[in-house]
């Protein structure tokens, strides 16, 4: 029999690593199969409901027949309103000439490194990270590097050993804050050492925005690109999925200084053309449309953030206290089980699913990543079963 593995590209393959999906979990893959009633505690998906007034600016392009082709950086009055936001919230010098608009900031990832890197380029990322970073930059032909960022100093940046990680193949390092999977949120100071880095040894910086309203206990969130030479150095990455919960609709944007647009522009054209037109209209529905709606949802995240907290602390199941986005990472070392066999056990013993620190890399083993994107009072149950499992090891 033909081998047909031997036709996938190598880098594909490797991609699967941390992937649940892939048969190197099979226990996982099967906990997950078998599970009656499943509840998701660790999951990324916003639940509230999208607005109203966001899904009828769709369903109107819809009806009046707006389906074809957009530019391929965007309908224009999308990206002037993403550039008003970008100038009003985040203070950034950016036009809609800036801006690209892409199918989630998944593909504006992707576009980034696909417009950036040669072979070889090196990309420096912390370790936790979010994997679709160094996995897409291994489809790119680049290198990740990680640094590692440590849970006893709050997942923070060390900047010696960013500057060590640094060669003269260095071409991006990624701030993600705040970041996915460990809630950190990047201080303006840090970044200041980040940029005084990036102008000492010429390296670009993306600035992963995704969950810049997600943010806690006074902690600031600051854009890099704001940073006093900076604009031209840096690739802000952004969308709507995390922030309007329209993970589905798959909208987010690059905005890029002018000197990648037009290369970042074609590239994107090759990936898809364009973003989906009626879920660019939404997008653009969401951003101009009745705000009031967004405070709303982030106040129900952060009382579930208040208790979830509570409840850990109830549990003794010790956790890192970050500041922002909507993941909080639990320390499950004292079951001496590592995270894909804890998260394997939970599932198969009480149908509770919480994200296994190891599918964020090395640098999370021992931790599971739990999320508010679970509604009260399942969240409450799910937790009691938690609380059931954790209780040998508290
Ligand atoms: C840090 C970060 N960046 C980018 C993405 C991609 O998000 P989307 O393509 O839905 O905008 C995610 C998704 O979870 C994320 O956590």
């Amino acid at each position: 029999m033909t081998d047909f593995s031997q036709m996938l590209s190598k880098v594909a393959v490797a991609n699967l690593e941390h992937s649940i999906g892939n048969p190197i979990n099979p226990r996982m893959v099967a906990a997950v199969q078998n599970a009656k009633g499943l509840v998701n505690i660790g999951s990324g998906t916003p639940d509230l409901p999208t607005p109203d007034f966001v899904l009828d600016a769709m369903r109107d392009g819809l009806r009046d027949g707006i389906l074809q082709y957009t530019p391929y950086d965007g309908i224009a009055s999308l990206r002037q309103a993403i550039a008003a936001k970008l100038q009003k919230e985040n203070h950034l010098e950016y036009t809609e000439n800036n801006i690209i608009v892409t199918a989630g900031a998944q593909e504006a990832i992707y576009v980034m490194c696909a417009a950036l890197l040669n072979p070889g380029d090196e990309v420096i990322l912390t370790n936790p990270y979010y994997s679709a970073y160094n996995n897409i930059v291994a489809l790119c032909g680049g290198n990740a590097v990680t640094v590692h960022v440590k849970p006893e100093t709050g997942w923070s940046w060390d900047l010696v050993a960013l500057e060590a990680a640094i060669t003269p193949r260095t071409k991006l390092v990624i701030v993600v804050s705040p970041d996915n999977p460990t809630g950190a949120v990047v201080t303006r100071e840090t970044m200041m050492g980040i940029a005084a880095l990036a102008e000492k040894y010429n390296f670009l910086v993306v600035s992963d925005e995704l969950y810049e309203k997600y943010i806690y206990d006074g902690a600031e969130q600051f854009s890099f690109a704001r940073l006093p030479n900076m604009l031209e150095r840096t690739i802000t990455v952004n969308g709507f999925s995390k922030t309007y919960g329209m993970t589905g609709l798959r909208v987010g944007y690059l905005a890029v200084p002018m000197w990648l647009k037009q290369v970042a522009t074609e590239t994107r054209h090759m990936h898809s053309i364009s973003t989906s037109t009626p879920t660019q209209l939404a997008a653009l529905a969401a951003l101009t449309g009745d705000q009031s709606a967004w405070a709303e949802r982030l106040a129900t995240y952060a009382e579930r953030r208040a208790y979830l907290i509570s409840r850990l602390e109830q549990m003794k199941l010790p956790f890192i206290r970050t500041k922002g986005s909507y993941y909080i990472m639990a320390d499950i070392r004292a079951s001496n089980m590592n995270s894909m066999e804890f998260s394997s056990s939970l599932i198969e013993q009480h149908s509770v699913r919480v994200g296994p620190g190891a599918v964020f890399g090395s640098g999370a083993e021992g931790f599971i990543r739990l999320s508010l994107m679970c509604p009260r009072p399942t969240m409450d149950g799910a937790l009691d079963k938690l609380e059931q499992f954790w209780k040998p090891f508290a």
